[in-house]
């Protein structure tokens, strides 16, 4: 087996007496598209946040392309290419399409925010964002301004905004939340070719999109993964189905 690109060992957060996640493992290996579903409450976004930097946990470990970066902030993390796209958008809506893919080119670089029009002007930041804008079928709303998109477009920037940071694995929470069936429909597309550029760790409650796009599923509950394998081997698992599915085995 490869090395994994990501990788959490033995995780474990308690909020007072409730354990949200219970020594969690879990890893990510190249070009793979890993679900983690579960029910409300199961402890997928807390994982999510401890995964991304946002969150200390209180034992355990997570390893990125190779380094333990348990310690490491949310920033350090995503300079690295741990690429987060958020259950509530964090795109500037009053902005431009194209301002929003340039304040991620910048932020990619570290280097300081200063004032657009510089920035606009910037060649080699404006070639990062026009790129990663083309990439995902948005350089042709470049000057639309960023609330006049799609739901599912605005997940599409997101992406972009994530592209501009080169990254080695995406983390998604909830991707398809709000967007239509056909909006699912075509982030599922999207999706499946994404999985080229660098793995994704995708919670997702979309069950159409998680068996149609997943590699390996794993299966949170109260904090605890109880399962995790391929799809079928999921869809037949029976304490899966009893646990979460609500279905007697
Ligand atoms: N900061 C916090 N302080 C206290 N409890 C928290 C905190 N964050 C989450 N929890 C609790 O931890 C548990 C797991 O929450 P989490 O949001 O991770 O679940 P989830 O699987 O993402 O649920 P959903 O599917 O609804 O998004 C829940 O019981 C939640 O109330
Ligand atoms: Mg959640």
């Amino acid at each position: 087996m490869t090395d994994p690109v990501l990788s959490v060992r033995g995780i474990s957060k308690s909020f007072g007496a409730l354990k949200a996640s219970d020594d969690v493992n879990l890893d990510l290996q190249p070009g793979e598209i890993h679900a983690l579903i579960g029910p409300n409450g199961a402890g997928k976004s807390t994982l999510i946040k401890q995964i991304a930097g946002g969150l200390r946990p209180d034992s355990g470990q997570v390893h990125f392309l190779g380094k333990d970066v348990t310690l490491l902030s949310t920033v350090a993390r995503a300079r690295m290419g741990l690429a987060r796209t958020f259950q509530i958008s964090s795109l500037a809506m009053e902005d431009t399409v194209l301002q929003n893919a340039l304040l991620g080119a910048l932020g990619a670089q570290g280097k300081p925010f200063r004032f657009f029009h510089p920035v606009l002007k910037d060649s080699a930041l404006r070639d990062i964002a026009e790129t990663a804008l083309s990439r995902v079928n948005l350089l042709d709303h470049a000057t639309m301004r960023t609330s006049e998109l799609s739901h599912g477009q605005r997940r599409q920037l997101e992406v972009a905004v994530a592209l501009t940071l080169n990254p080695k694995a995406f983390i998604m929470d909830e991707p398809m939340a709000g967007l239509g069936t056909s909006g699912s429909q075509n982030l599922t597309t999207f999706l499946d070719e994404l999985r080229h550029e660098a793995p994704i760790l995708l919670v997702e409650h979309d069950m159409d999109a998680v068996f149609a796009l997943a590699d390996r599923i794993s299966v949170l509950v109260y904090g605890k993964i109880i399962a995790t394998g391929s799809v079928d081997e999921i869809r037949a698992h029976p304490e899966v189905r009893r646990a979460y599915l609500g279905e007697d085995a």
